[in-house]
C-alpha cells in the first residue's frame, strides 16, 4: 500500500503535535510494508508570514495531488485584528471548500482511564462513545451576503443549506449509524430557523431509506445540556456546520480533553484529517500539548484513506494501552493523586510509538 499525505502542520501546536502523529505512522507504514510518502506545506499564519497567503497556491496544488491532508492547526493572536477573509483561518476554510469533504467526522470516546480528567461523574460518561457527523461546506461559514458594514455600524452572515448538501452528509451519517449502534440524533434550531427547519425535514427523507436507525431530533440548546447529563444516550450526531464545531469543543467535557479529540472529513475530492482542537497560543512551544488527538487523527487516516483497518486499531489500541500504563500529558494530569507519570509532547509520541510497535511486531509472530 502507497499513501501520499500532504503534511500542514501550520500554527501554535499543530508542528508539535503533527511530528509526533506522523512519527507514529511511519513506525505502522515500516512495519506493514507500506510506503508513506510525506511532503509538508505551509498554512496559516505562517504561511501569511513567508508567502503573504493563508493557503499559498503550491500548498493547495500539493494538498489536490494527494491521498490525504494532516492538519496541524492555524491561527495566533497576532492575527486577531484581520478581518476574516485574511485570517489563517480563512487558509483553512478555503482548503477546507477545494478539498470538497462535506462531511467532517468527530469521534467523541471517553476513555474510562481519563474518567478522572472530566469533572462529569465516572458513572456518567461510562462508556460514552459518540460519532459527531458535522456538515462541513455550509452554514454560516460559507453563506453569502456576509459583511461588516463600519458606516452602518452593522454585520451580516447568512446561514444557509440546499437541500442536496442536507441530504449527502445526513446519507453519511445514516450509513454509518448503520456500522454503530443504530442510532441518529440530528441537532437543530427549527424552532426559531427555516434553514433548520429544511434541514429536520430533509433528514427525515433520507431516514426514510434506513429503517434501521433510530432517528430523533433536538433543538441544539436542548441538547448541549443533554450532552452532559447523558452522553451515554448518544451514537450518531449529526449536525450543521457551526452546531457540530461548538458541541465538538463541548464533547471534550467527556473524554476529559479537548487535546484527545481527532477527525476526518470524507465526501470530497481529497479527505483532510484534523485534530479537533487549536494551535493553543498560551501552550505553544513548551513542549506541553498533547499529541493523542493528532495521533488518533492519523489512525483515522490510514482507516478512510489508506483501507487499513488493522493498523488504524493498533494505533488506537496502542493510545488505549499507555493510557492504562498510567502515562499523561499536563492536560490529562488532572486530580493526578497517585503521581502518574506526566510526559512531555514528544515522550508521548514516542510513548505510542513503541507501543505500537511491539504491538504490531507480537501480532506478526
Ligand atoms: P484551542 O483549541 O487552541 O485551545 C483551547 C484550550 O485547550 C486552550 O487552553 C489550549 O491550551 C487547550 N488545548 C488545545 N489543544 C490542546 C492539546 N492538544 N493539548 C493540551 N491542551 C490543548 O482554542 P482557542 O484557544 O479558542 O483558539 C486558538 C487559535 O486556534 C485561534 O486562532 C483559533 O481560531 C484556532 N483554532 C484552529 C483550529 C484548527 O486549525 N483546526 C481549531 C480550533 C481553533
Ligand atoms: C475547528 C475550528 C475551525 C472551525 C476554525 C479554526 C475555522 O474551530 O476545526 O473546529 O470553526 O471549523
Ligand atoms: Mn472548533
Amino acid at each position: 500500500m502507497k499513501l501520499k499525505i500532504l503534511v500542514t502542520a501550520g500554527d501554535g501546536i499543530g508542528p508539535e503535535v503533527t511530528n509526533e502523529a506522523v512519527s507514529v505512522l511511519h513506525e505502522v507504514a515500516e512495519i506493514g510494508g507500506h510506503k508513506l510518502e510525506i511532503t509538508a506545506k505551509r498554512i496559516g499564519g505562517v504561511a501569511i508570514v513567508k508567502d503573504g497567503s493563508p493557503l499559498p497556491k503550491d500548498t493547495l496544488d500539493a494538498a489536490l495531488a494527494s491521498d490525504a491532508v494532516l492538519l496541524g492547526a492555524v491561527g495566533g493572536n497576532e492575527f486577531n485584528s484581520l478581518p476574516p477573509d485574511k485570517r489563517p483561518e480563512a487558509g483553512l476554510l478555503q482548503l477546507r471548500a477545494a478539498l470538497g469533504g462535506f462531511a467532517n467526522l468527530r469521534p467523541a470516546f471517553a476513555f474510562k482511564e481519563l474518567a478522572v480528567n472530566s469533572p462529569l461523574r465516572p458513572e456518567i460518561i461510562d462508556g460514552a462513545d459518540i460519532l459527531f457527523v458535522r456538515e462541513l461546506l455550509g452554514g454560516l461559514y460559507f453563506g453569502a451576503p456576509r459583511e461588516w458594514n463600519k458606516a452602518k455600524g452593522e454585520a451580516w452572515n447568512t446561514m444557509r443549506y440546499t437541500r442536496e448538501e442536507v441530504a449527502r452528509v445526513s446519507r453519511i451519517a445514516f450509513e454509518l449509524a448503520m456500522k454503530r449502534r443504530k442510532k441518529l440524533t440530528s441537532v437543530d434550531k427549527a424552532n426559531v430557523l427555516e434553514v433548520s427547519q429544511l434541514w429536520r425535514a430533509t433528514v427525515n427523507e433520507v431516514a426514510a431509506e434506513f429503517p434501521a436507525v433510530t432517528v430523533e431530533h433536538q433543538y441544539v440548546d436542548a441538547m448541549s445540556m443533554h450532552l452532559m447529563n447523558q452522553p451515554r444516550n448518544y451514537d450518531v450526531v449529526l449536525t450543521e456546520n457551526l452546531f457540530g464545531d461548538i458541541l465538538s469543543d463541548e464533547s471534550a467535557v467527556i473524554t476529559g480533553s479537548l487535546g484527545m479529540l481527532p477527525s476526518a472529513t470524507i465526501g470530497g475530492k481529497v479527505n483532510l484529517y484534523e485534530p479537533v482542537h487549536g494551535s493553543a497560543p498560551d501552550i505553544a512551544g513548551k513542549g506541553l500539548a498533547n499529541p493523542l488527538g493528532a495521533i488518533l487523527t492519523g489512525a483515522l487516516i490510514l482507516r478512510h484513506s489508506g483501507a487499513l483497518e488493522a493498523e488504524a486499531a493498533a494505533i488506537e489500541s496502542a493510545v488505549r494501552k499507555v493510557l492504562e500504563q498510567g502515562f499523561r500529558t499536563p492536560d490529562l494530569a488532572r486530580g493526578n493523586s497517585q503521581g502518574l507519570p506526566v510526559l512531555s509532547t514528544k515522550e508521548m509520541g514516542a510513548k505510542v510509538r513503541e507501543t505500537v510497535k511491539s504491538q504490531l511486531l507480537a501480532a506478526s509472530r
